[in-house]
């Protein structure tokens, strides 16, 4: 800040009580002399496991079975995993899982945490220390006496000299994330191939294109040029179990073009009617729902990552990161006039993982 030339006067430190403080021009920050005198360290006082051996040797026996015991939440955790598997949708076994994983998992961290803290506080060297601010650097002095700090460190916390603590406590360590490896195991469907059950989706021959949500099906004479519907297998609603993981891989948009203006490929002409067609409605790039139809160029837009697919040609990808058209569902009618699907997806819906796969 710009100091005031036109002050001739020097500001006085704020204190009178300390007239030897130096006087400074104004704008210049006054540093008021600290009023209390550092009452340095309190009289040191030895511990208990300092003077009494047998306490120590107490103290020791503690913390390692703190360790061990956080070894056994850890084991615990993992065979609570598979004691008490979730089956289906019983919130009772989700319960039980959750709460014996989750005592497992209580007792391993609390045992490594107070057996750390009951390491530090009863047995490690106990000194009082001044650590004084020095220039950050790497001069071969520092690093000396970096090196001796570290010596210093094994030496008064005893871990390389304290085996059966210091082996407990890694074993504790590498025993903890255990539990977490196996859990992942319960994000895959029980009893099925994940690969099989995500490569099928709930369309099969003669199911009926119905609306979302209201499941009512729809006919081919309800859907007029220019329209868009979004589409569910009819009986998703009626699932009692798994309707929204059904109907994530289900979900379908139906729309009419004029049938001149359809580019279909070859092997597909006969998967329309009439001009009407039906594509996954999950996007090819990372599974976002393709959800805003423009009519007048018959693109889809995909609103997270501006994904676009003409359905005009295929559903082929125009813009965006998608890497593959969104997969078509065949169509026909039913003798009543309602719009029906041929067989399943003939390929996986969804990211374009499958392509690698
Ligand atoms: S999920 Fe559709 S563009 Fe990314």
């Amino acid at each position: 800040m710009a100091q005031d030339d036109h002050s001739s006067a020097e500001l006085v430190a704020a204190d009178s009580s300390h007239p030897e403080q130096p006087t400074a021009s104004p704008g210049t920050a006054v540093i008021v002399a600290d009023a209390f005198e550092n009452p340095g360290f309190p009289a040191h006082r030895p511990r208990v496991t300092d003077e009494n051996p047998k306490r120590e040797k107490r103290a020791q026996r503690t913390i390692y079975t703190l360790f061990y015991l956080s070894i056994l939440g850890s084991v615990w955790a993992i065979a609570a995993y598979m004691l008490f598997p979730i089956e289906s949708n019983n919130v009772g076994d989700v319960r039980l899982n959750n709460m014996f994983i989750g005592l497992g998992a209580t007792l391993a961290l609390l045992g490594i945490g107070f057996g750390a803290v009951h390491w530090a506080k009863s047995i490690m060297t106990d000194v009082e220390l001044v650590d004084e601010r020095h220039p950050i650097g790497g001069s071969p002095e520092t690093q000396a006496a970096a090196a001796k700090v570290f010596a210093d460190s094994d030496r008064e916390s005893g871990f390389t000299r304290r085996a059966v603590i210091r082996n407990s406590l890694i074993g504790a360590l590498v025993a903890f994330p255990l539990p977490a490896v196996v859990l992942f195991r319960g994000l895959a469907p029980q009893d099925q191939n994940p690969i099989e059950l995500l490569s099928h989706t709930m369309w099969e021959k003669g199911t009926r294109l119905a609306l979302d949500p209201s499941g009512v099906p729809i006919k081919a004479s309800d859907v007029t040029i220019g329209s868009a519907f979004h589409v569910i297998p009819e009986g998703l609603q009626d699932l009692e179990h798994g309707r929204l993981e059904a109907k994530a891989k289900a979900a379908v948009l139906l729309m009419r073009l004029n049938p001149e203006e359809l580019n279909e490929l070859p092997e597909r002409e006969s998967w329309s009617y009439d001009g009407i067609v039906a594509y996954s409605k999950i996007c090819t790039h990372v599974g976002c729902p393709v959800a805003l139809y423009e009519q007048h160029t018959h693109h889809l837009l995909c609103p997270c990552h501006q994904s676009q697919f003409d359905v005009a040609n295929h559903c082929e990808v125009i813009f965006g990161p998608a890497a593959r058209p969104l997969p078509q569902l065949p169509i026909t009618v039913d003798d009543e006039g309602y719009l029906v699907a041929q067989s399943d997806f003939t390929e996986p819906v969804g990211p374009s993982f499958w392509e690698r796969h």
